[in-house]
């Protein structure tokens, strides 16, 4: 083990001391990375204007229309699932460039499509595709992102999700009048083929996963390039030191019998907590019901007595105030922290969707309704929305943190799936306020969950986040860096 370097706190990934410069590269890793979540937030904007055409096309039931856009979900359960195993295997960066292929692959497919069948073959590919960039592009910030700004490195990957369903809602817009949907998807190839090109010529693999598996000198090549040669021997000796430890830890706990690796991992006790705090932000942020306004905002607003012909520019001024809050959340992470902008996010969307409830209810005019719309959108954009995506990418030790960030985002994609099939039967079946009071319901426990549950994560390294993880769930803390809680 190397000795005589002290540990740095808050540190996910061996980059900690990084000179201006530096960062303005490692930025730009980073935007190039969060295209993996752009593609994500393209495909969900661009489908609700091209199923328009395409179900004349086609001659798609409603069943039918409804499969386009959710079979998707599907896609992107499996390749969520499998995201973590990759991303291990290959490595980040190449898990990404697989991504961008898989994605131009399903766009090739779905803009050539001949009818329904191939078409719902498109869409689970590129469903392989967002699912896996979802789950890596959290890991691989996080391990490129220098302390300080890790909040707002991880948050790019929201904003870059913002950024794409409003590019898509664009794209809707100027391919509408042509009807030309295929159109529409074959813009989703520029972002694929970018994503490509970066991880081949821009992006250095994640220093931390080359390090782990010994690969010592294209990670300090790869860290030189933001610092300086001797910060980036000492980095790297640091990491070597840090990886060393969490090997000893893990050959003790093998030894007391209470060792798990891979996946089963964990479900070890030092992890479970983060497991916990991880599925059930995953399930929130989909119960919070924020896919229903993303998805179905022309339908509900058309319901407030708007006309109908103007719904794609308010579903533009939606993916306009989402892509504004959100840069709002990217100057906050890092300051105000992740729990308070949760805990603030939660208790809006509360107060928010159960007054839209309300609104529909008692038939308030459609100002009052489109105004807590908003109000809903801003809480969620603001808050609950782009910290899941940081806290995915820091509650998880090294050791745990592929899979658990995927484990995650596929209970966020099963969430999202029966959200999305659930809404308009449950609205027809007890009403559309109704149900927008049991997201009420929901953003009000989850409140109360993560008031308990969520520590603070801004500026602390993993153990001691693991420490104040178990601290909330009451279990002994193991971990020297307990202390420092
Ligand atoms: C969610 C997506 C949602 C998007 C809206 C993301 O954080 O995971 O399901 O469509 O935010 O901006």
């Amino acid at each position: 083990m190397v000795q005589g370097f002290s540990r740095e706190p808050g540190v996910q990934g061996p980059l900690t001391e990084v000179p201006p410069q530096g960062i303005r590269k490692i930025t730009l890793w980073a935007v190039a990375i969060a295209l993996g979540g752009f593609l994500f937030g393209f495909d969900t904007g661009v489908v609700s204007g091209a199923l328009l055409y395409i179900r004349e096309d086609f001659d798609l039931n409603a069943f039918e229309q409804g499969s386009v856009v959710s079979v998707l979900l599907i896609g992107a359960v499996v390749g969520s699932t499998s995201a973590g195993a990759l991303a291990e295997r290959l490595g980040r960066r190449r898990s990404l460039c697989l991504v961008g292929v898989v994605f131009l692959v399903g766009t090739v497919i779905v803009t050539s499509a001949n009818g329904y069948a191939i078409l719902m073959l498109g869409r689970i590919v590129l469903g392989l595709s967002v699912g896996a960039a979802s789950a890596t592009v959290p890991v691989y910030l996080s391990e490129i992102s220098p302390t300080a700004i890790r909040g707002r490195l991880l948050t790019m990957n929201q904003l870059m999700i913002t950024l794409g369903i409003l590019i898509a809602y664009f794209v809707n817009l100027i391919f509408a009048s042509s009807e030309m949907w295929r159109a529409m998807f074959a813009v989703g190839a520029i972002p694929a083929v970018l994503l490509v090109a970066a991880t081949l010529w821009l992006l250095p693999e994640s220093p931390q996963w080359l390090i782990a598996r010994g690969r010592v000198e294209q990670a300090r090549r790869g860290i030189a390039s933001v610092t300086n040669e001797v910060t980036a021997d000492q980095l790297v000796k640091r990491a070597q030191q840090r990886i060393e430890e969490d090997r000893t830890q893990q050959a003790a706990r093998k030894a007391a019998g209470s060792a798990a690796e891979g996946p089963k991992r964990l479900l070890a006790p030092d992890v479970r907590p983060a497991l916990i705090v991880g599925l059930t932000l995953a399930a929130v942020q989909q119960f919070g019901g924020i896919n229903t306004i993303i998805y179905y905002a022309p339908t509900i607003i058309q319901q407030t007595g708007l006309s109908a012909s103007n719904s794609i520019f308010y579903s533009v001024c939606i993916g306009a105030i989402n892509l504004v809050m959100t840069l709002v959340a990217i100057r906050l992470v890092d300051r105000a922290g992740r729990r308070p902008m949760v805990l603030v996010s939660l208790a809006l969307m509360a107060v928010s969707v159960f007054m839209l409830g309300l609104a529909f209810v008692v038939g308030m005019s459609s100002v009052l309704t489109l105004l807590f719309m908003v109000i809903y959108i801003a809480a969620f954009a603001g808050g609950l929305g782009p910290v899941f995506w940081t806290l995915i990418g820091e509650i998880f030790p090294p050791s745990a943190r592929a899979d658990g960030s995927s484990v995650s985002t596929a209970v966020n994609w099963v969430s999202n799936f029966i959200v999305s099939l659930a809404f308009l039967p449950l609205a027809g079946a007890i009403g559309q306020g109704e149900t927008f009071w049991i997201f009420a319901l929901i953003c009000a426990l989850a409140f109360f969950f993560v008031s308990r549950y969520l520590p603070e994560t801004r500026g602390r390294d993993p153990e001691q986040i693991e420490a104040a993880l178990q601290q909330r769930f009451g279990r002994t803390r193991r971990r020297q860096a307990a202390r420092t809680h």
